[in-house]
């Protein structure tokens, strides 16, 4: 997979392209991250990539000549999925992140100051997303969060003991309680169930734990997740007890 990101501030992607799981990706060729100025694409003398709303009001825009000319230069080869970071767009969640990661080439264009000319948004890209419904004075670290989302699902990315299918949200439900040693700390102890070396048992403790989470935690999840006829009775069965 390639990823590049347009940024005013490439300098803020030097230490997170290169650091733990995503620098693990980076060194083993599993992704290719690019962070490039499009400032560079100014045709300005002064490299100026933002200018005053037509009509009047606060603040500046980024115009829409040096992001449409960065898109040009880096799409040569295959068409790529273009993401606009923008707290007006779709909410990122890990289903978006596992439809993202089946992508050859992804660019993603973190905005700034009051935001981009709406001509970038109508025709060049092709997703808007959002970290949530707050604003922040970039699009850099929302593009971190969702690279991160992303890189950490590609095969091989992380160790098989740290496998994401059992992370919360992959299979619809938060995931279960975990403990490691000690077995028992300030008095404070380890179920007994996880030490009882027993597989099976440990499996359908660790289904409840994660439907009783999603029940007190994400009740909305539940409408969406796959369940099966256990899971039905099981949930019931906690329903019950919580009345
Ligand atoms: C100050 S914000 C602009 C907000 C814009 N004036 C508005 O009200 O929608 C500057 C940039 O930060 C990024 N940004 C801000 N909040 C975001 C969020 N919740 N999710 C993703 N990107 C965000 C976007 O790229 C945005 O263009």
């Amino acid at each position: 997979m390639k990823i590049d990101v347009l940024t005013l501030f490439p300098e803020l992607f030097e230490s997170f392209f290169s650091t733990s799981i995503i620098g693990r990706a980076v060194d083993e060729d599993r992704v290719s991250l690019n962070a490039i100025n499009f400032r560079d694409y100014s045709k300005n003398k002064h490299h100026k990539v933002d200018d005053y709303p037509y009509g009047g009001g606060q603040g500046m825009l980024l115009t829409p000549e040096p992001i449409f000319d960065a898109i040009a230069d880096i799409s040569k080869e295959i068409k790529p999925r273009i993401i606009l970071l923008c707290p007006q767009g779709e909410r990122f969640t890990q289903k978006k992140a596992e439809e993202l990661s089946n992508e050859e080439h992804l660019v993603f264009i973190c905005g700034h100051y009051e935001g981009f000319d709406e001509r970038i948004r109508e025709h060049l890209v092709t997703d808007e997303l959002s970290i949530g419904d707050f604003v922040l004075t970039g699009g850099e670290t929302a593009a971190q969060v969702m690279i991160d989302a992303v890189v950490r699902l590609l095969p091989g990315a992380l160790s098989k003991a740290s496998s994401h299918e059992d992370d919360s949200f992959s299979s619809g439900l938060l995931e279960f309680p975990q403990y490691t040693r000690p077995e028992n700390f300030r008095g404070m102890k380890v179920p007994d169930i996880l030490l009882s070396g027993n597989h099976g048992n440990i499996a359908k403790w660790r289904r409840e734990q994660s439907l009783l989470r999603t029940l007190e935690r994400r009740p909305d999840l539940l409408e969406t997740a796959e369940l099966n006829k256990q899971d039905q009775e099981i949930l019931e069965q906690l329903k019950r007890s919580q009345d």
